[in-house]
């Protein structure tokens, strides 16, 4: 059973279904839900509780009042505006920065010693700000970023060569959104480069032509699911409590999540994923991995998006 006080911000889609994942996975002693929307946090606090003869020992609680979401060790930020069909991740900028900055204040001051997780979008941008607006050092601010990415990526590839997602190695990286890419150079299954792999008859898969198909596949997959069902949730809930478990658990787990840089790849002032070390106290140091120059190339790309993201809020 884990320690520790989680409490996530907004009692929407995306907020209640990490909430639930966390409650499945017993990802830590007590799940909070806090929204300003009293009748709806309850009735998700009470749906979700019913359930808790089936789950962990951890318990369930929440409410419209801030003082619920005091005394946290993580807090996550699902609160803001979704895409509709056809809008980017980048367009929610200007509404969900001005969100951001009415709900983090507060919340700082009930749980001035949390790690804060952001998963409201764009996200890179979000972290950007809130890590301004709360001033705390960037390993403590941080966003779920490419690791909803990355999974995707993982079943996509595991589902092609017929193997365990859990021994395919590969990750997104960049911004949480439309620049986002694969990082070819280390893809590996068990060990053989990616690009090696060969199915039992001799066929290798993994053509160019192919990782260039898996790469576009993976950075349409929010917008396919938007489109048939208006918003995605299930992922992004699993997602996020991997990324509780791992600093509660202080793991030390290298997952790609986005944080503020100072420096790595020529980078500072700007949020995007890399592979990161994860665990007490939130992101401890970011990874400096093998990229080759269209790779480097793709990382500055996608850092500009965000960057221009920012410059439109004026920040
Ligand atoms: C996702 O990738 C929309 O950012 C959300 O599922």
């Amino acid at each position: 059973m884990q320690s520790g006080k989680l409490v996530v911000v907004g009692a929407g889609a995306v907020g209640s279904s990490i909430a639930y994942a966390a409650l499945i996975r017993s990802s830590a002693r007590d799940i909070v839900l806090y929204d300003v929307d009293g009748p709806k946090v309850d009735a998700q606090v009470l749906d979700l509780a019913h359930g808790t003869q089936f789950t962990g020992v951890g318990s369930v609680s929440g409410g419209n009042d801030i003082a619920v979401a005091g005394g946290a060790d993580v807090v996550v930020i699902t609160a803001g505006a979704k895409q509709k069909p056809g809008q980017s991740r980048l367009d929610l900028a200007g509404t969900n920065a001005e969100i951001l900055r009415t709900v983090l204040p507060p919340l700082l001051a009930v749980s001035p010693d949390a790690v804060y997780l952001l998963v409201t979008n764009p996200c890179d941008v979000m972290t950007v700000i809130a890590q301004r607006i709360l001033g705390l050092p960037s390993g403590r601010v941080f966003g779920s970023g490419t690791l909803l990415d990355t999974s995707r990526l993982r079943w996509l590839i595991a589902q092609k060569a017929g193997i365990s997602r859990s021994s395919v190695h590969a990750s997104i990286v960049g911004e949480h959104g439309d620049t986002e890419f694969p990082l070819w150079t280390g893809a590996s299954i068990g060990g053989v480069p990616l690009k090696d792999w060969e199915l039992p008859d001799g066929e290798k898969p993994f053509s160019p032509q192919v990782l260039d198909e898996l790469t576009r596949e993976v950075a349409n997959a929010a917008y396919r699911v938007i489109a048939g069902k208006g918003a995605t949730n299930y992922a992004i809930g699993l997602s996020a409590a991997r990324i509780i478990e791992a600093v509660l658990r202080g793991e030390d787990a290298v997952l790609p999540v986005s944080s503020v840089l100072d420096g790595p790849y020529g980078m500072s002032g700007v949020a995007l994923s890399l592979p990161s070390v994860v665990g007490t106290g939130g992101v401890r140091s970011v990874l400096n991995v093998p990229m080759d120059d269209g790779e480097r190339e793709r990382l500055a790309r996608s850092a500009a998006a965000i960057q221009a993201a920012l410059d439109a809020l004026m920040l």
